[in-house]
């Protein structure tokens, strides 16, 4: 069992791809040893982060609860991957600065095709006004200016944004190399 905790922080868009990306990363890491939490965005809405909306001061909270709980977890040994549009970069700054053990993956994609796929439906909704202060619509997102990892969900696969992932952790010596038999 791995005792080196961590925090995989993703940050991008509404519909890039941040929770499906931690769903598969999750069985990876918990394959090489680690214990691991998932803190998504949508999921620490319903709880931790009820009844916050969505204003830079509600953002802004729920980053920081998000990042105060990874912080806990990931210095006790737990690998926990964050899975919100997270759109400030000075408050996803102050979250590595605490947590230090700190993988910032941009999960880019471009408007053009989240709207396309808008899978929740929502982009719809804001481009005609019916939902204010949509991220990338009528809100801003900062992109990250160094992340340890941009995976660009709009022409990678899964396995390939994965693939980039693991090799930062090993790289950075969170995760052991797999070994490669002959
Ligand atoms: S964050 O800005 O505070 O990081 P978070 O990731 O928790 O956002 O929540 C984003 C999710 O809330 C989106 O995926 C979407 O389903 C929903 N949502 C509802 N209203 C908005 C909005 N105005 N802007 C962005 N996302 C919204």
């Amino acid at each position: 069992m791995s005792d080196r905790g961590f925090t995989i922080w993703f940050t991008g868009l509404s519909g890039a791809g941040k929770s499906t990306l931690a769903q598969a990363l999750e069985p990876v890491l918990r394959q090489r040893g680690h214990n691991v939490e998932i803190l998504d965005g949508d999921v620490i809405r319903t709880n931790l982060s009820k009844g916050l909306g969505f204003s830079k001061e509600d953002r802004d909270t729920n980053i920081l609860r998000i990042g105060f709980v990874a912080h806990l977890l990931s210095r006790n040994g737990v690998a926990v991957i964050t899975a919100a549009i997270s759109p400030y970069r000075e408050i996803r700054d102050q979250n590595r600065e605490l947590i230090g053990d700190f993988i910032e993956v941009y999960a880019r994609c471009s408007i053009e095709a989240l709207t396309r796929r808008d899978v929740k439906g929502l982009y719809e909704k804001a481009i005609r006004g019916e939902i204010q202060n949509f991220t990338g619509i009528s809100d801003p997102y900062e992109e990250p200016l160094n992340p340890e990892v941009t995976v660009d969900t709009e022409t990678e696969t899964v396995e390939e944004s994965l693939g980039k992932i693991l090799s930062c952790l090993e790289e950075k010596g969170y995760l052991e190399p797999v070994a490669v038999s002959a």
